[in-house]
């Protein structure tokens, strides 16, 4: 099984950036952590960091055909971008969106996400433990996927 870790602008800046709501941790350490639980359970991991909304729609068009699943961070862009949402609904693949901080409890302007609505769930307020969170969850949901795909092949076949 193969997962593309999508993460938005200033996300890089993670361990240097406002710590009062983001925490220590750098983006570095949390995919380390990322990766050591992901290989336990047979999961391949490709990483990707962003700071131009482009760049993010061309890596989820990327993702058809090429992976079974998307975690991913859209930071910033999750407020304001139809056209990130767009590519998720493009590519239609199990998708989870991840927030370290609690975007309800946050300023007005973050508290609707427009990227969320093409996303199966969204993740929120757990501190970079949310990606944790959200493998497990998106592994889950693409092992389920596959199950349902393989019966209506049997099926066919029978
Ligand atoms: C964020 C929340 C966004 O509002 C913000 O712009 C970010 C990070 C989070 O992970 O909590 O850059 O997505």
């Amino acid at each position: 099984m193969k997962i593309a870790v999508i993460q938005g602008p200033n996300l890089n800046m993670l361990g240097v950036r406002e710590q009062h709501i983001y925490g220590p941790m750098t983006l570095d350490q949390i995919h380390e952590q990322m990766k050591a639980s992901a290989e336990q359970n047979q999961v391949e991991l490709e990483f990707f960091q962003s700071n131009l909304e482009g760049e993010i729609v061309d890596r989820i068009q990327e993702c058809l055909g090429t992976v079974d699943g998307i975690l991913i961070n859209p930071a910033a862009f999750s407020h304001t971008s139809i056209a990130i949402k767009d590519a998720i609904s493009a590519v239609n693949l199990p998708t989870v969106e991840v927030h370290i901080s609690n975007i309800y409890k946050r300023e007005e302007y973050r508290q609707k996400s427009i990227t969320a609505g093409a996303s199966t769930g969204v993740i929120t307020g757990f501190g970079p433990f949310g990606y944790h969170l959200g493998l497990i969850s998106l592994t889950q949901i693409i092992a389920e996927v596959k199950a349902v795909e393989a019966q209506k092949q049997a099926a066919q076949q029978a």
